[in-house]
C-alpha cells in the first residue's frame, strides 16, 4: 500500500461550487437520454469535470457483441482524455431509475487513472443525489504513481 491509500478521503461536496454541481447533474441527465441501450434498457449518463473547468459527458453505448459495451463513465472520461485533459475533479453519474447508480469496477479504475481521489455524485430518476468519493469506491487502489520512475 502506498502512503496515500491509508488516508481517508478528504474530498467534500463543497469543493465544487453549487452552480457547477447543478450543471454537472443536468449534463449527466441529458447524456443518459442519448444512451444506446437496446439490450439492457438501462440508460446511464455521466458528466466529468476536469481541471480546465470543462465538463465532458458520455452515455453507455451497447453492442450486439455484449462485451464491447462501453459504460457512460468511461465514455465521458475517454472523451476528456482525447481532448488533452489529465486531471479529473468530479464525476456525476445519472440514471432514470429509482435506485442510485454505482460505477462498475472497470470505470472506477479508469477514473483512478486521472484522479487519486475525486468527488463522485450519484443521481437517481427522482433527482435525488448521493455523494461519495473515488477513494471510498476504490480503496487501496493501483494507479499511475506506482509506475512512476520505472524505466
Ligand atoms: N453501465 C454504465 O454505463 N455505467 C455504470 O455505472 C454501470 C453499468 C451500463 C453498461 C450497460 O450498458 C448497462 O449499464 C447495464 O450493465
Amino acid at each position: 500500500m502506498n502512503q496515500f491509500e491509508s488516508q481517508p478521503s478528504v474530498i467534500q461536496e463543497s469543493s465544487i461550487p453549487p452552480q457547477v454541481r447543478e450543471e454537472l447533474v443536468s449534463k449527466a441527465e441529458a447524456a443518459y437520454k442519448q444512451a444506446y441501450v437496446p439490450y439492457s434498457h438501462y440508460p446511464v449518463g455521466a458528466a466529468a469535470l476536469f481541471s480546465s473547468g470543462k465538463i465532458y459527458s458520455g452515455c453507455n453505448v451497447e453492442n450486439a457483441s455484449y462485451g464491447l459495451t462501453i459504460c457512460a463513465e468511461r465514455n465521458a472520461v475517454f472523451q476528456a482524455a482525447a481532448q488533452g485533459e489529465r486531471e479529473l475533479k468530479a464525476i456525476v453519474v445519472a440514471v432514470p431509475t429509482d435506485e442510485f447508480p454505482s460505477p462498475c469496477g472497470a470505470c472506477r479504475q479508469v477514473i483512478r487513472e486521472f484522479a487519486r481521489d475525486c468527488l463522485v455524485i450519484l443521481v437517481n430518476g427522482r433527482r435525488e443525489t448521493r455523494w461519495t468519493t473515488l477513494r471510498r469506491l476504490l480503496p487501496e487502489s493501483f494507479g499511475p504513481d506506482f509506475l512512476a520512475g520505472l524505466e
